[in-house]
């Protein structure tokens, strides 16, 4: 049974909401967690592609369509990572969501991280009634962070515990706002930054979250500083940081 789950959405698309949760997921888990993830984003799922997870005999699609045990569509990745992944193949497109919630209970796990489609729609209604708790993710930028508002108004609406707002693929140019300004669009608690960084891209390609392909990378560090908090703990980079990058030691 889970006893907390947190589900990682954001009003728009594409802002990070899988990246991060597969990492988040990751960092806990190599805190020694008991973790698992969940592709939440049925009609347009890709979590299992981004840690090369293409034939599962089992998706959450079955679970909820078929009374599936959920037991039975956890897979683990080769960094330890579990997840259960959603199917990508078109008869998949629909799934009975209302059971949602009671699904997600059932996993044998401590922690579910949930990963939410895009929007303000019934699925992301579903995934926010189904969770404890909320993460918003949002670049920093105002169309993105005008749909994050709205989106954690409603999560409040909910009586679902907003954790707080991530900004995802912070540079720091001066077109971009800053993470107080979005603090204050959003009211709600600025929970981490993860900066723009193209080991990113460079991770998904590889089909590895780069907290395991690069764990001293800025963008792992951001990742394990907001799993830690999540936790009630605080991560600590290694000492002289810089000087053993520049040593290549990390
Ligand atoms: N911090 C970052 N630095 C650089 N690129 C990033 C960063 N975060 C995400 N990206 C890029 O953005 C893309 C979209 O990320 P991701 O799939 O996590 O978004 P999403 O919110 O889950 O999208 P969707 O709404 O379609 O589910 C990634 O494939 C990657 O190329
Ligand atoms: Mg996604």
């Amino acid at each position: 049974m889970a006893n907390r789950i947190i589900s990682v959405v954001s009003g728009k698309g594409g802002v990070g909401k899988t990246v991060t949760s597969l990492n988040i997921g990751l960092a806990l888990h190599n805190f020694g967690e008991d973790v698992v993830v969940v592709d939440a984003d049925i009609t347009a799922s890709n979590l299992g592609l981004h840690i090369g997870l293409y034939n599962f005999p089992h998706s959450l699609q079955d679970v909820l369509n078929k009374g599936l045990d959920v037991e039975k569509a956890i897979y683990m990745h080769h960094t330890g990572l579990r997840v259960v992944p959603a199917a990508i193949n078109l008869d998949s497109l629909k799934a009975d969501i209302n059971k949602l919630n009671i699904v997600l209970r059932e996993i044998p796990a401590d922690l579910v991280i949930v990963d939410a489609p895009p929007g303000i729609n019934d699925e992301v209604i579903k995934v926010l009634e189904a969770s404890d708790e909320v993460l918003v993710v949002t670049n920093p930028e105002i169309p993105t962070v005008t749909n994050a508002m709205k989106l954690s108004k409603v999560a409040e609406s909910l009586k679902t515990h907003v954790q707080g707002v991530v900004v995802n693929r912070y540079s720091g140019a001066p077109y971009e706002l800053t993470p107080e300004e979005i603090e204050m669009m959003v009211e709600t608690y600025l929970f981490g930054i993860i900066p723009e960084d193209y080991i990113i891209k460079e991770s998904i390609y590889n089909k590895i979250p780069v907290v395991a392909y690069k764990p001293y990378s800025d963008a792992a560090l951001a990742f394990k500083q907001i799993a830690a908090k999540l936790i009630g703990k605080t991560y600590q980079p290694p000492r002289f940081l810089k000087l053993k990058r520049l040593l290549g030691l990390l």
